[in-house]
């Protein structure tokens, strides 16, 4: 479960900026959730601050009963690695690995050994359906097979979490689609959390809910009718 008591963060540039103001909300665990938003509206912000890569300025967050904003720098990084996973819009690969050795990587950084990570890595991206891409490297890619690989490496740790950050930003519809029914069937078959920032109306019908943010603010939250989850 994820909840969120009236949390804020506020950065302190030039300007200060309020980009959470004031979010109280409560997440189930196994639940598939929408945030959507304007640009600016704190959807980024929020997710990092749910994810333990960044502290609230105010406010608690309690992801599986630890509340991130007392953790050490230290202690966030090993939530991190053993709760959540997280795809970016621009899909974050390294250049010089291949698509099997980009989603291994979480597993190496973690020490397991490498018949496991080998065994796990065939897996995920059999499961992803790239297993005859498994040694192209990124730019040997399409945009909807790289979303996919890092998809693959986001669930070869098989955390609960998983939170994606306009994870169909850079796809054309059809290729945006698949990678929606990826992660419904993620969330449908291994019971993921998946919270998923997005500005895609399509994304509403694989999500049982949407909570949409204005200025840091949640200005609605309700569940979608007819979604296929
Ligand atoms: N590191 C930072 N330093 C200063 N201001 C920041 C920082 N990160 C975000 N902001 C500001 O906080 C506000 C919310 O940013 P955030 O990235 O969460 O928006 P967003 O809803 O994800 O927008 P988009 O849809 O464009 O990705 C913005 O006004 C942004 O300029
Ligand atoms: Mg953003």
């Amino acid at each position: 479960m994820i909840e969120l008591r009236d949390v804020t963060k506020t950065f302190d540039g030039k300007a200060r900026v309020t980009a959470v103001a004031g979010v109280t909300l409560t997440i189930p665990d196994g639940d598939m959730v929408a945030v959507m938003g304007p640009s600016g509206s704190g959807k980024s912000t929020l997710l990092n601050l749910m994810g333990g890569l960044d502290v609230p300025s105010s406010g608690s967050i309690t992801v599986a009963g630890r509340d991130l904003a007392k953790e050490s720098e230290k202690g966030r990084s090993l939530f991190r690695r053993s709760h959540v996973s997280y795809v970016f819009q621009a899909y974050h690969l390294m250049p010089t690995l291949t698509a099997s050795q980009n989603v291994a990587l979480p597993l190496h950084l973690a020490g397991r050994p490498r018949r496991e990570v080998e065994a796990k890595t065939a897996e995920v991206l059999d499961e992803v359906g790239l297993a005859a891409r498994a040694g192209h490297l990124p730019d040997e890619l399409s945009g909807g097979e790289r979303q996919r690989v890092a998809i693959a490496r986001a669930l070869v740790t098989g955390a609960p979490l998983l939170l994606a950050d306009e994870p169909t930003g850079n796809l054309d519809s059809a290729r945006g689609q698949e990678i929606l029914d990826l992660l419904r069937s993620i969330h449908r078959e291994r019971g993921t959390t998946v919270v998923m920032v997005t500005h895609d109306p399509r994304a509403a019908s694989v999500c049982e809910r949407r909570i949409e943010l204005r200025d840091g603010r949640v200005e609605a939250d309700h569940a979608v009718s007819g979604a296929r989850p």
